[in-house]
């Protein structure tokens, strides 16, 4: 991609979630930033999600997603959920699992349980479209975009 085109990418803003999925025993968490709602009726937000992450296996078997708001307060969680060890991510925070599977974090500011009703491949990142199966509001906590953040993901990471 050309310089300024990346540059140009880096001045948007996105909001910084964590992206919860399962399959059987295995679960894990991970950082995601391109989300958004695609969908009133039926309730449809999107993820993209690089095929070389383990999350994107795990959705793919799953068929399921959660997606988490964070608090500004929780920028930790960056580092957090990018560890090797997929179990270190949940260690010492609550979660519950959800309806379809998917931890849900219990100290996020909201949450939203997907179930895949599509899966498009514009690119090398895999759009996973979910319907909304549940959501819950914790807190009202002033939320944490990439406006915190040092930089914004444009695709690389
Ligand atoms: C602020 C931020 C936003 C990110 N957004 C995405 C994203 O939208 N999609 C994606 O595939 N990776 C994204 N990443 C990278 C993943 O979080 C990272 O590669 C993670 O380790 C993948 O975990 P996994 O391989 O265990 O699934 C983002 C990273 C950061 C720091």
């Amino acid at each position: 991609m050309e310089k300024e085109w990346r540059q140009a990418l880096e001045k948007m803003t996105y909001g910084i979630y964590v992206l919860t999925t399962s399959w059987k025993e295995e679960i894990n968490g991970m950082i995601a930033s391109w989300v958004s709602q695609v969908s009133y009726e039926p309730p449809l937000v999107m993820a993209a999600i690089h095929r070389d992450r383990y999350s994107h296996s795990l959705i793919e078997k799953g068929r399921h997603f959660a997606l988490h708001v964070l608090a500004k307060k929780q920028s930790d969680y960056l580092e957090r959920f990018r560890g090797p060890d997929p179990a270190a991510r949940f260690a010492s925070i609550e979660w519950v699992t959800g309806k379809s599977g998917c931890p849900i974090l219990k100290d996020s500011v909201a949450y939203i349980e997907c179930e895949v009703n599509d899966i498009l491949t514009p690119g090398n990142h895999t759009l996973f479209i979910g319907e909304i199966k549940d959501a819950g509001v914790f807190s009202d906590e002033v939320i944490l975009s990439t406006l915190d953040f040092a930089r914004t993901y444009t695709g690389k990471a």
